[in-house]
C-alpha cells in the first residue's frame, strides 16, 4: 500500500482478512455434512467453524469436567434450600423408593443366609411369638387389632406383618433374618442384633415366615388378652 502523503485524508481502509491456517476447509463427515465448503468463509461460518472444531480436546475436558460437577451441584442445592422432604408426611423423593429397595435387594442377595439353623417347630415359634409381641407389635401390630398410633405417622409405614396384605410369607426366611438383624436404614425399622440373641432373631423371623399357618400355641402368645400378664 503506499504511504500515504502528508495532507492526504484516509476516508476508508479496506484490509483483507485472510483465512486463518487453522480454519482449514473441513474433511471429517460430520463436518462436511453441516457445512458446505461454498460457505465455509463466510464470516458467520467461519467463527461457528472456529468454534466448533478449534481447541476441541480442551473443550472436551471442559465439557467432560462440567458434567461430572453437575449432579452433585444439583444435589447439593436440592438439601441446601429444603427442597428434600425431611417430615415423614412428605412425599418421596423422586425415585426415592425405587432406589432404597433396589438397593437393599441387592445387599440381601449377597449377604442373607440361606435357610434357618432351627426348626420352625412349635417350641420355636411361640418363643418368637413372645420376642415378637415385646419387639416389634409396637410397630407391625397384631393380629386382628388395628395398627398402634405411632406406627401410622411413620415414613415409611411399618408393613402390619400379621394383616394378610402384608404377610412377608412369600419372603425366605434368611431375608427376614437380615432385616431384623440389620435393620433397614432410615425407615424406622431398627437392627436387632444388639439387643436379641441370634437364636430369638431366628425365631422370630420363622415366626413371620409362617404367620399364615402358626400353631395355636402361637397364635396364642400374639394375643394380647392371653399374652399380658394377669392384672392384680
Ligand atoms: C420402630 C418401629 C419398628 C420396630 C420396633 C420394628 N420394625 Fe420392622 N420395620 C419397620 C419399618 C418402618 C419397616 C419398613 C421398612 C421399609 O419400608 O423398607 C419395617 C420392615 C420390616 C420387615 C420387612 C417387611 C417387608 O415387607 O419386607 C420385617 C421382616 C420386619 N420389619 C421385621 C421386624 C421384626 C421381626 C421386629 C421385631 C424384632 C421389627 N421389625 C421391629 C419398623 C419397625
Amino acid at each position: 500500500m503506499a504511504k500515504p502523503e502528508s495532507g492526504m485524508k484516509i476516508t476508508a481502509v479496506a484490509v483483507r482478512i485472510p483465512a486463518r491456517a487453522s480454519v482449514e476447509p473441513c474433511t471429517s463427515v460430520l463436518c462436511a455434512q453441516l457445512f458446505t465448503h461454498r460457505f465455509y468463509n463466510w464470516p458467520f461460518i467461519r467463527t461457528w467453524n472456529k468454534f466448533l472444531y478449534g481447541g476441541f480436546i480442551l473443550k472436551f475436558i471442559l465439557g467432560l469436567i462440567i458434567g461430572i460437577l453437575i449432579l452433585p451441584i444439583c444435589g447439593y442445592f436440592y438439601f441446601r434450600f429444603g427442597y428434600a422432604p425431611v417430615a415423614t408426611a412428605a412425599a418421596p423423593m423422586p425415585f426415592e423408593k425405587k432406589m432404597a429397595s433396589m438397593a437393599l435387594r441387592a445387599r440381601i442377595r449377597a449377604e442373607a443366609p440361606k435357610s434357618s439353623p432351627i426348626q420352625a417347630d412349635e417350641p420355636n415359634l411361640t418363643a418368637g411369638a413372645k420376642t415378637y409381641v415385646v419387639n416389634c407389635a409396637f410397630c407391625h401390630g397384631l393380629p386382628n387389632l388395628p395398627s398402634t398410633a405411632a406406627s401410622k405417622g411413620m415414613f415409611p409405614v411399618p408393613p402390619q406383618l400379621f394383616n394378610p396384605d402384608d404377610m412377608v410369607t412369600d419372603d425366605p426366611v434368611g431375608t427376614i433374618y437380615w432385616k431384623v438383624d440389620n435393620g433397614i436404614r432410615m425407615t424406622g425399622m431398627p437392627s436387632f442384633n444388639k439387643s436379641l440373641s441370634t437364636t430369638e432373631m431366628w425365631q422370630v423371623s420363622l415366626l413371620l415366615n409362617k404367620a399364615d399357618k402358626l400353631p395355636d400355641s402361637a397364635k396364642a402368645a400374639l394375643n394380647p388378652t392371653v399374652a399380658a400378664p394377669a392384672k392384680k
